[in-house]
């Protein structure tokens, strides 16, 4: 059973009822269901069937163990953007063959760490990041397998804040300059040209940035070809996006359709660093109310006990969440109301000028895919521990991650 549906007017994930589990495990909850998360996975692994690649699920999106290792047992490798999440790669039972580590600032202890372990490639951004790799490895007297992340000046149409591949935004190195820097650094001892990398944005909903970016690294790899450096993948990153508000949206075919014309004449095997498009959608953050005020103007504030403390994408990026009641009430008046976090700012607004009906305190509702970029970014502001989440596979709920408390959060205070 897949999804979250309603079961006489009860929102459900699967076949578990999302109030009585919201009974048991308090709000505010994250749920999360194993079945979307399967069936979204195998949309992108099918897509791309018949070329060579593989999915390293962007970590960064959702890391809880639970889903770490459900995507692991799916076939997905990882790509890790720090240390921690190398880490948690690790203890989800990933080998360090299947992950790629990312990031714009890599520290030495973190490239010290990925080298030791040998992971499968190191997407490096910037010629002094390829310097230090090349030294570090060195140093221990072996070669690292590296992809030049490049940027490749292409406008994702995203928000702003979750675009990367403008020349303008911090990350790799300019389309122009990736020849020129291979050449110079291919007959490094400690380096090993395995790849490019690319990855404009997040969020994106329109293929041509996608289709863009894939033939820039497609023109560098027979670029470096020309110059005796062959590498064996091309890193696509991620960036597909999801529908938030119902409209349609491309589909994993969709994806693939665009991409793999401009790849397949390569030769050279794919990578793709899904995070967002797995995830989203299978997740819900569930949260009571505590008070509902009405305004002088008649509109109404519906106050949550959850907020920008557990989802921040609304106030970070004015994302837009739906927000639905969970029990479906028929009786009461239709309201507009802005429903919002119990935080001690304006921007602790989950939703806008939403309308509903009026709720009473206790309800409860849900806020829709919010399983990306959701319980990751969560924050103790105003000493709030973060919430629990749960996994649910058809009938059975798990707790992956417990209710962090006051006392969790004070262990590391003197
Ligand atoms: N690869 C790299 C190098 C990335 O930087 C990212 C995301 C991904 C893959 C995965 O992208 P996805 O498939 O999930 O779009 N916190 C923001 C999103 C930040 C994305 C950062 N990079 C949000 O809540 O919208």
């Amino acid at each position: 059973m897949e999804g979250f549906h309603r079961l006489n007017n009860a929102l459900h994930c699967e076949g578990v009822s999302l109030a009585e589990l919201a009974a048991v495990e308090g709000t505010p909850l994250y749920v999360y269901s194993a079945g979307t998360i399967a069936t979204r996975y195998r949309a992108i692994d099918n897509a791309f069937r018949g070329y060579p690649h593989a999915i390293h699920y962007a970590l960064k999106a959702n890391s809880t163990l639970a889903i770490a290792r459900l995507l692991r047992s799916l076939g997905a490798a990882a790509d890790a953007n720090s240390g921690g999440e190398i880490d948690v790669a690790l203890r989800a039972g990933f080998i360090p063959e299947q992950i790629v580590f990312t990031g714009v600032g890599k520290t030495p202890a973190e490239l010290a760490q990925a080298i030791d372990l040998g992971v499968r490639t190191i997407n490096a951004e910037s010629e002094g990041e390829l310097d230090r790799i090349d030294r570090l490895a060195r140093e221990r007297g072996t070669r690292v397998r590296v992809a030049l992340r490049v940027n490749p000046d292409v406008d994702a149409r995203s928000h702003p804040h979750i675009s990367t591949g403008l020349k303008v935004n911090k990350f790799g190195v300019p389309a122009d300059a990736v020849r020129d820097i291979c050449r110079r650094f291919a007959g490094r001892e400690g380096l090993e040209f395995a790849g490019l990398h690319t990855h404009v944005g997040s969020q994106i909903t329109d293929l041509d940035p996608l289709r863009r970016a894939a033939a820039t690294i497609v023109a560098l790899a027979r670029e470096l070809k020309d110059d005796g450096i062959t590498i064996d993948h091309l890193d696509v990153g991620g960036g597909l996006g999801v529908s938030y508000d119902g409209a349609k949206v491309p589909s994993a075919d969709d994806y693939a359709a665009a991409v793999l014309p401009i790849v397949r004449d390569s030769g050279l095997s794919l990578i793709l660093e899904p995070g967002r498009n797995i995830v989203g959608p299978a997740g819900v953050l569930l949260s009571r109310v505590v008070d509902v005020k009405d305004r002088p103007d008649g509109k109404v504030f519906v106050i949550l006990d959850a907020g920008m403390t557990e989802l921040m994408r609304p106030m970070l990026y004015g994302a837009f969440h739906r927000i639905e009641a969970v029990l479906c009430v028929s009786s009461s008046d239709e309201i507009v109301a802005d429903i919002v976090g119990p935080l001690c700012e304006s921007s602790d607004t989950l939703g806008k000028d939403r309308r509903l009906k009026r709720p009473q305190p206790g309800d409860l509702f849900a806020v829709l895919d919010a399983g990306a970029y959701g319980a990751v970014m969560a924050s103790n502001y105003n000493r709030r521990p973060m919430p629990a989440e749960v996994l649910v596979e058809g009938e059975r709920p798990s707790v992956i991650r417990r209710r962090q408390t006051i006392d969790d959060l004070l262990a590391l205070e003197s």
